[in-house]
């Protein structure tokens, strides 16, 4: 996958509605500070286009990139961000919800795990909830760099019995740091692409 152009195209808060979008749609959720935006950055081939930070919470929109004129990033907000009060995680909640709900362009839900934890309940939960609204997420196990190379298996094999993937569902180990397993995930998105 070449990457020729890449821009934020539209940004959506709680009281926005959705675009109407009629090119696909790739999603990346996963916890707060999980590296939504850093995964997305590399896919295409930007520093800063995506906003990051060290401190969990930082994307508080639905942020659609538009990539090569013919498809989206979709950058969710994290959940289970900690420090958020819970009126706010409500509303969040209910945006990706909702999202999830409307969104009628989604081809791929990338759910992206910290491959050194064993997953939480709420990595489960929308690991879960994901799977009831009939899509099968494609795993994303990040931050692969901070592991010893003979820590990567074990931690792999965590990652999916801690969600019940199963032995068919995709994991990518992946670090946006050394950029590994990044020809993966381009290979992953052309195959769905050409289906
Ligand atoms: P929210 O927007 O808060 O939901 O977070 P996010 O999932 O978008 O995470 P973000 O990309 O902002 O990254 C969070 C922190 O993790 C930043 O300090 C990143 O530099 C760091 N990070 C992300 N990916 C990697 C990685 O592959 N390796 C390492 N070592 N650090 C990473
Ligand atoms: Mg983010």
């Amino acid at each position: 996958m070449i990457i020729k152009k890449a821009e934020l195209e539209t940004v959506c808060g709680i009281t926005s509605t959705f675009p109407e979008n009629t090119d696909p749609e790739i999603v990346f959720a996963g916890k707060s500070n999980v590296g939504k935006s850093s995964l997305i950055n590399s896919l295409m081939n930007r520093k800063s286009l995506a906003r990051i930070s060290s401190q969990p919470g930082k994307t508080q929109t639905i942020n659609y990139y538009k990539v090569n004129d013919d498809l989206y990033f979709v950058d969710l907000p994290g959940y289970g961000y900690a420090n958020a009060n819970l009126a706010t995680k409500e509303k969040w909640g209910k945006m990706i919800e909702k999202y999830l709900h409307t969104s009628k362009q989604i081809r791929c839900i990338f759910l992206l795990i910290d491959i050194r934890h064993e997953p939480g309940k709420n990595d489960k939960q929308m690991y879960d909830w994901i799977v009831y609204n009939g899509y099968q997420p494609v795993i994303i196990a990040t931050k692969l760099d901070k592991l010893k190379r003979s820590q990567v298996d074990k931690c792999v094999k965590i990652v999916r019995e801690g969600l019940g993937l199963p032995k068919e569902g995709v994991l990518i180990p992946f670090s946006s740091q050394t950029k590994q397993g990044r020809e993966e995930v381009y290979e992953f998105i052309e195959n769905l692409l050409a289906e």
